[in-house]
């Protein structure tokens, strides 16, 4: 069915990244940037949406950080969540709201929903052995215990799963297991403990039902969805370890224990719409609309490690209350590599080899509008994808500079110099004025219907195309050359050239939103922006024609071209591992 009829208005996610490091440029192209753009064009749409962010401050990542730079998990999240939101800012994610994992709210939102889940039969308790460090005197929680994995034999798999082949086992199953804390020599020896197991089988019908009646999800998202669904094991839902959200069961077992991290990070969406409507309503009870109504539409965006996640064992969750939404999407990316200038292969991004660039360095460089262009031209929807200083440059200068930019500029330019600023009046249209026109709505909707689909990609292409076809027919008409002759024929290519540049503005909007606001100042337009209440529908007011006459400003450059020298010295230096 189609989304509009079903649905009055969209809750849209991006995954909660750690705060135990910087965002990078990975992370944006896979959980960030789609889902900002994404809901950018809904808002322009007048659609009622809201977006929500926030950091994922529990966990083993928090706690390994802090015990190996010697400060507490506290100083650890509270650095990183600042710094976090400033780089999400700074590039223009737009959330309503981006939140806290540490907050009382939080807990009291996760504890609800544990409470739920065990008043409905889907929590047990059971004994499991771990292993444990005598010389630390601490069980090993996950990253905690480091040893050779059982199926693939890589040597660095962590204490239940390993990252080189994907598998999971139980704890005593690993091999030559050794504690990962600086200091810890001890051999770790396997001890019993009492956790809570999330009933996953419990969910098998719902879940397949629900899967099969998303048959349109990305093959990558699905694939992995119906892979666990069909092997559904009971999931660990506490920890050993004193950071997280107390386990709320009356049992002395769980005094020492927390709640897994991965059973309260996506409830933080919840506590994090809790928030927002206090903030932004005053009303402690406007979260409901977004998670209860069955007339909103829920899309997560992530990355592809978080699959399972978001396409399963939140679902379940929810689910397991009863009288929540689930997800109508999740939209999940490959990974963002970094090509190696050296060897010209496409690595990993990795904090040992240091070829990570974290967003907050890269803006102290370049224009937020030049990273989100670049990474959405080449974002990983299908497949896995690679960084390049040289495509960097190439496609920022030679397609939204050169196709868009010089196409908007020169237009503009020739319109306020020879027609006293003002969209002039034109005279009877041909054949090719008429195509163009008439192509415009057209155009505007093929890109609006990439968005739809979330096909990202296809919408910068489409984009694209049409400042070329736009550049074809200023080159065709030549009013450089007309403007000598014939200032009637003139006038009517600057005039179609005019409309070209106001689809072309909200066309860019959410992509390269600081392009598209400097062009709106321009033409004076006054861009409605939606939110979680909706507004009008400034995407397709863009297919109503400006006005002759209508004034407009002495046009700026929108998008700078980059220097490349400049470029190349940035990525020799990013290249040595140094601070761009
Ligand atoms: O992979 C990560 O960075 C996790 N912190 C994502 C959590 S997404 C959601 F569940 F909050
Ligand atoms: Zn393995």
């Amino acid at each position: 069915m189609n989304a509009d009829a079903k649905f009055t208005r969209t809750l849209v996610t991006s995954a909660l990244p750690y705060a135990n490091g910087h965002i990078h440029l990975g992370h944006i192209a896979g959980a960030y940037l789609p889902a900002d753009i994404y809901v950018r064009y809904l808002r322009l749409k007048g659609k009622p949406v809201l977006y929500i962010g926030g950091s994922d401050e529990h966990g083993v990542p928090v706690t390994l950080t802090a015990l190996k730079e010697g400060s507490s998990p506290k100083d650890v999240v509270d650095r990183y969540h600042e710094a976090n939101a400033e780089a999400f800012a700074d590039l223009g994610i737009s959330y309503d709201l981006y939140g806290r994992t540490i907050w009382d709210l939080h807990a009291d939102t996760t504890q609800r929903f544990f409470r739920a889940l065990d008043a409905g039969g889907h929590i047990e308790r059971q004994e499991m052995v771990l292993w444990y460090s005598e010389q630390s005197d601490m069980y090993l929680p996950d990253r905690y215990v480091k040893g050779t994995c059982p199926r693939c034999g890589y040597e660095d798999a962590n204490g239940d799963e390993c990252e080189n082949c994907g598998a999971q086992y139980a704890a005593e199953e690993l091999i030559e297991p050794r504690a990962n804390i600086p200091g810890d020599t001890s051999r770790p020896i396997l001890k019993p403990s009492a956790h809570w197991f999330l009933k996953l089988r419990d969910f098998k019908d719902d879940l397949k039902a629900w899967l099969d009646s998303h048959p349109d999800w990305r093959a990558n998202v699905r694939g992995i969805a119906y892979g666990w669904v069909d092997d559904l094991r009971d999931r660990c839902i506490t920890r050993d370890t004193d950071w997280g959200i107390p386990v709320p069961v009356d049992d002395p077992e769980a005094q020492n224990k927390r709640i897994y991290v991965w059973f309260d990070a996506p409830i933080g969406y919840v506590t994090n719409t809790r928030q927002w409507g206090v903030e932004a309503k005053d009303d402690a009870a406007a979260w409901e609309t977004w998670w209860k109504d069955p007339s909103t539409r829920l899309v997560h965006f992530i990355g592809k490690d978080n699959i399972p996640f978001h396409a399963v064992i939140f679902p379940a969750m929810l689910m397991g209350q009863g009288d929540f939404i689930v997800a109508d999407n999740v939209v999940g990316n490959e990974y963002l590599n970094i090509l190696n200038r050296m060897t010209g292969k496409a690595e990993k991004g990795s904090k040992s080899k240091g070829n990570m660039i974290s967003v907050r360095d890269f803006l102290t460089r370049f224009s937020r509008d030049a990273l989100r262009y670049y990474l959405c031209a080449i974002m990983p929807e299908s497949r896995d994808a690679a960084f390049s200083w040289d495509e960097f440059l190439n496609r920022y200068n030679g397609e939204l500079c050169d196709v868009v930019g010089n196409f908007v500029h020169r237009s503009l330019t020739m319109t306020v110099k020879n027609f006293d600023g003002v969209v002039p009046e034109p005279g009877p249209f041909d054949a090719e004025d008429q195509a163009l026109l008439d192509s415009l709505p057209e155009q505007l909707d093929g890109i609006a219907q990439a968005f739809d689909q979330f096909r990202f990609r296809l919408a910068v292409e489409r984009f694209i195309e049409m400042g070329r076809r736009a550049n074809q027919y200023f080159d065709t008409k030549q009013p450089w050359v007309t403007r000598k002759t014939d200032r009637e024929r003139t006038a009517t290519t600057l005039y179609v050239c005019c409309q070209v540049v106001r689809v072309l503005c909200a066309a860019m909007a959410p992509f390269v939103p600081d392009g598209a606001a400097k062009l709106a100042e321009t033409l004076g337009i006054e861009v409605f922006v939606g939110g979680p209440d909706g507004g009008p529908d400034s995407w397709d007011a863009a297919k109503t024609p400006l006005p002759a006459g209508t004034p407009l400003q002495p046009p700026v450059v929108l998008f700078p071209k980059l220097d490349k020298d400049y470029v190349a010295e940035i990525a020799e230096r990013h290249a040595r591992g140094e601070a761009l």
